[in-house]
């Protein structure tokens, strides 16, 4: 298995182009087979989870083809099938978005369950209760969730959670059944929203999307159409923590600050300088920082797909910080990696209590899961020596280039091909 190797200590200088975001991409390519004709989406980032859900699709006879760097066109003219196997799911959740989308195109769905994952318990009743409500009925079959439907017709649904998986196949169904749909307390994630701009394009008519009533009429048909995908904020905020870790000076291009808001607010209130264009976000001093406190909740609060970057960040700010997670209930372990290059980190239920060191020290460290993985190398980014972070392909999954990218700013960082 191939392995990163970083040398700590230097810090990240010049300028950074965030890719298209994974979390958006795959909803819209799912979208797209909702429509008649082909679509054309662009700014859809090179991830192993961007190929798997283009497998799913091909797998039910949809003509995927990748143009150039970043374009991904999509015909569903030979949708013929309506399951999505098991070897394709289990690698990647994201999978269960063709639920809601073969149940509005084909009336039936067969997916498979997707099993375990290291970061919680990952459950889907809120995906079936709100499709159930608009009139499939399941069955779970050796594994596999098996929905049928005569015809869907809007319903009022509320959400327990505003999950964004459960919002984002009600959406894909909706868009399609008779009447209206209304999704009350919604996700209101930058994803979400982009995913309704990209089925209005096609022709849906949705409103409220980004506030926490979603609201749909269902039309007959939806036609193919051009897109291009917003960029990745979890992406950008990773840079954004890697550069204040080494006390860097980059620029981030190609950015949507908006969609950050969390994340630089509590940079800022550390003590990070940051200068905000339409576009950009500039990381402009090398500041003293002050340990903070940081709990993770659903969009627009501080997300959980950030937090073990900013426990690596916290580990070697001065002080006492404290971070509860509570999106997902096993999502901290990095912890115990971190630790091993000299953090000091208190692991009390949800909540991770860290005494700010004044180094890390390289080591032999794995990763678990994809954020932890870029939490591990923004640890190996500062720490002293060499840091050898192994199970990388987990960050096959999201951060398109990163060794390249992080290169580029000055970092030294080699991937290890496995023999
Ligand atoms: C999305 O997962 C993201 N994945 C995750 O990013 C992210 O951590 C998560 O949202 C939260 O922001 C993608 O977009 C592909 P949820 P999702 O349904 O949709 C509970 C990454 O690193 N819940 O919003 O699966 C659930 O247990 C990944 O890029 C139910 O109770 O998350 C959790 O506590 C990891 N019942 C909460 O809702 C359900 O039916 C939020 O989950 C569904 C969810």
């Amino acid at each position: 298995m191939d392995q990163i190797i970083v040398n700590g200590g230097t810090p990240l200088v010049g300028e950074v182009e965030i890719s298209g975001s994974k979390n958006a991409s795959l909803p819209i390519l799912v979208a797209s087979i909702l429509a008649d004709g082909s679509s054309e989406i662009e700014n859809v980032p090179h991830l192993r989870d961007v190929r798997t859900i283009c497998e799913v699709l091909k797998t039910l006879g949809v003509k995927v083809a990748f143009k150039g760097d970043s374009r991904v066109e999509i015909d569903p003219s030979w949708l013929s099938g309506y399951e999505a196997p098991y070897d394709l799911v289990k690698t990647m959740r994201a999978s269960i978005y063709v639920l809601g989308a073969l149940l509005a195109k084909r009336g039936q769905a067969k997916v498979s369950l997707p099993g375990g994952c290291a970061i919680g318990s990952r459950p889907l009743d809120l995906h079936l209760k709100g499709l159930e409500k608009l009139g499939v009925r399941f069955s779970l079959e050796h594994g596999y969730i098996y929905g049928q439907a005569k015809k869907l017709v809007g319903k009022e649904i509320y959400l327990d959670v505003p999950s964004l998986g459960a919002t984002v196949n009600i959406m894909l169904a909706a868009v399609l059944a008779e009447g209206e749909t209304q999704i009350k307390n919604a996700a209101r994630d930058p994803e979400i929203v982009d995913l309704a701009e990209f089925l209005k394009k096609m022709g849906a008519r949705i409103s409220g999307e980004g506030t926490d009533q979603i609201d749909i009429t269902g039309v007959k048909s939806l036609k193919g159409t051009s897109y291009q995908v917003i960029p990745d904020r979890i992406e950008a905020g990773s840079y954004l923590v890697a550069a204040i870790i080494t006390r860097g000076k980059i620029k981030i291009k190609n950015c949507r600050p908006e969609h950050l808001t969390a994340i630089i607010d509590k940079m800022e209130e550390m003590g990070a300088s940051l200068d905000l264009g339409p576009d950009y976000i500039t990381l402009v001093g090398r500041d003293k920082l002050s340990p903070t406190e940081v709990i993770t909740r659903p969009y627009p609060g501080f997300p959980t797909d950030m937090q073990a970057q900013v426990v690596a960040l916290l580990t070697v700010t001065p002080g006492t910080s404290v971070v509860t997670e509570t999106v997902w209930e096993n999502r901290f372990m990095h912890v115990e990696e971190l630790e091993r290059m000299g953090a000091r980190i208190y692991q009390k239920g949800a909540s991770a209590i860290i005494e700010g060191v004044s180094n890390l020290s390289g080591a032999q460290v794995m990763a678990t899961d994809l954020r932890a993985s870029v939490a591990l190398i923004i640890a190996g980014l500062v720490a002293g020596g060499e840091t050898t972070i192994s199970r990388v392909y987990h960050l096959d999954r999201g951060y398109e280039n990163l060794v390249d990218k992080l290169k580029k700013l000055g970092a030294k960082i080699e991937r290890r091909q496995s023999k």
